[in-house]
């Protein structure tokens, strides 16, 4: 059952950031996983003001990051370990040793996506996942015709991704080719998810998210089959419904 929350673009992010701090409110240890892209920032942003202001203690939270490139170390600026130490992780009390990433570096993607897997798992399975959403459905790097069955692995990214993700790069040619990412599988094994959809661009996306059924070319419309699931956008990533 999927629930919908249209708002405009600020109230958006804060209520994703609520829904964080309720969850870690209702439960300190928390399993959280986390995205990263455009869209999360104001949520991050958001959640260090209310780190701040002591609404929210980190201290127990363990969080489960859902991709990161294939190729890029850890302190390449682009790598999702870059972002999610710059972005959250240095400005909250959350130990180290409880974010877990990924390693992009491995030189054996199958065993290091088993370990995620079996690390997750172990720790308790996620209790709330926050995800974004590409402009072609995917969740996570799980491109269009990734399967439902599929578990954290290594997969190619479309030149779509890439060419969307270059924005972040001096050119396409930087951006790396493959990623390893948490499986549609593994994304549906959480708890809650909430994704945050901003912009026109993700308009087609939302509306094959909540609309019609599942279908290969959609990975977001395996969400359907979620019994709680709540997509909060802004009105142009509504606005083809
Ligand atoms: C990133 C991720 C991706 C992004 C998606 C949207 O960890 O999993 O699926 O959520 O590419 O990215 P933005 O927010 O930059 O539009």
């Amino acid at each position: 059952q999927i629930k919908l929350v249209v708002a405009d673009t600020l109230s958006a992010a804060k209520a994703v950031a609520q829904i964080i701090a309720d969850q870690v409110k209702v439960k300190p240890n928390a399993v959280l996983g986390l995205p990263t892209g455009s869209t999360p920032i104001p949520v991050y942003e958001e959640l260090v003001k209310m780190y701040q202001a002591g609404l929210i203690d980190f201290e127990q939270v363990r969080t489960f990051n859902l991709d990161e490139y294939v190729g890029l170390k850890p302190d390449h600026p682009e790598s999702y370990a870059a972002f999610m130490a710059k972005h959250l992780f240095s400005k909250i009390n959350i130990p180290t040793c409880q974010t877990h990433l990924l390693d992009g570096l491995t030189p054996n993607p199958e065993s290091e996506c088993k370990a995620y897997e079996d690390r997750l798992v172990k720790e308790g399975g996620m209790d709330l996942l926050f995800l974004g959403i590409g402009e072609n459905g995917h969740l996570g790097f799980n491109e269009p015709f990734s399967q439902v069955g599929e578990g954290t692995r290594m997969v190619m990214l479309t030149v779509e991704t890439r060419l969307a993700n270059s924005r972040f790069f001096s050119a396409i040619d930087q951006v790396p080719t493959h990623a390893l990412t948490m499986g549609l599988r593994t994304i549906l094994s959480s708890k809650s998810i909430v994704l945050l959809a901003i912009g026109k661009k993700k308009a087609k996306a939302i509306k094959m998210c909540l609309e019609g059924e599942i279908k290969d070319e959609w990975p977001c419309s395996v969400l359907k089959g979620h019994e709680d699931v709540l997509v909060v956008c802004d009105g142009d990533a509504a606005s083809g419904m």
